[in-house]
């Protein structure tokens, strides 16, 4: 149970010869909730946004391993669309919903991804493309349940509360049906008991079989919830460990309170 489902070396990334990520090295194990932490400004969007396809990296390698025996594909240099339908979906920390559609066609379009019909299909709206049409609206239904936000399904994404807006963002990354999960900032904004309540979905949602990588500044949520953390301090990675040796960590420690 111990294999690796994405392996990333060497990797970097400079803007205006700022290096944000400095030769990181990190692999994530199948299954498993992992986090990547660290000061505002170490680079930890900037990571996820290269895993996604959003920044080219200057170097380095990122590859992904999409099943226990499957060979290795490498994301660097493909298309965000493409990095998606291997099996790699995202949140974002700033909400990116689509405020004037329903919270059901939110989802929907984060099912684009698995979906087949062509644009002629689409236009003479044929049997296989209202069979396939039928299954995103019900797959989609599906996750709202599995995120709670099934009372919220003809709502406009902008009118639902925050909380219910974070959820969203994971409901439309699971649409994708991904095998690694990337939530940017998942608590941010969120209330002690959203939060909890957060936390219990991340949990359901491993437990259903799905990998998580997260970044996230709340520690007692990062602590609880992951098995592995990776500390992330101007773009190089200074620590890697359980929760209980990230926390006794030195170099950590410093990073977060100032030398
Ligand atoms: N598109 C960009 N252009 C220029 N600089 C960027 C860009 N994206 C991120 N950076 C810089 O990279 C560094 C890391 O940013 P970021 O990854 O957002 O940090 P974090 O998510 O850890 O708070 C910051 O100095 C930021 O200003
Ligand atoms: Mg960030």
């Amino acid at each position: 149970m111990n294999t690796t489902i994405l392996k990333i070396s060497g990797l970097s990334v400079s803007f205006g010869g700022i290096l944000a990520l400095d030769n990181l090295d990190l692999d994530i194990k199948q299954k498993e909730i992992a986090a990547v932490i660290g000061p505002n400004g170490a680079g930890k969007t900037t990571f996820f946004n290269c895993l996604t396809g959003l920044y080219a990296p200057s170097a380095g390698e990122i590859l992904f391993y999409p099943g226990r025996d499957a060979e290795a594909v490498s994301l660097k240099g493909m298309k965000p669309h493409q990095i998606t339908e291997k099996g790699v979906a995202r949140t974002f920390q700033n909400i990116r919903l689509f405020p004037g559609m329903t919270t059901l066609e939110n989802v929907m379009i984060g099912r684009h991804c698995r979906s087949r019909a062509s644009i002629l299909g689409a236009l003479f709206r044929n049997a296989a493309t209202r069979r396939e049409e039928q299954e995103i609206i019900d797959t989609s239904y599906t996750i709202l349940e599995r995120v709670g936000l099934a009372g919220y399904v003809n709502e406009l994404a902008g009118n639902l509360p925050y909380g219910a807006q974070r959820r969203l963002e994971m409901a439309r990354a699971l649409a994708a049906e991904p095998l690694l999960l990337l939530l940017d900032e998942p608590a941010a904004g969120m209330n002690p008991q959203e939060t909890l309540n957060i936390m219990e979905l991340i949990g359901e949602i491993a437990a259903d079989g799905l990998t998580i990588l997260l970044i996230e500044h709340d520690m007692k949520l990062v602590m609880s919830l992951c098995q592995r953390i990776f500390v992330i301090d101007y773009g190089r990675k200074i620590a890697q460990g359980s929760p209980g040796e990230i926390r006794s960590n030195p170099d950590v420690i410093k990073a977060y309170l100032g030398a």
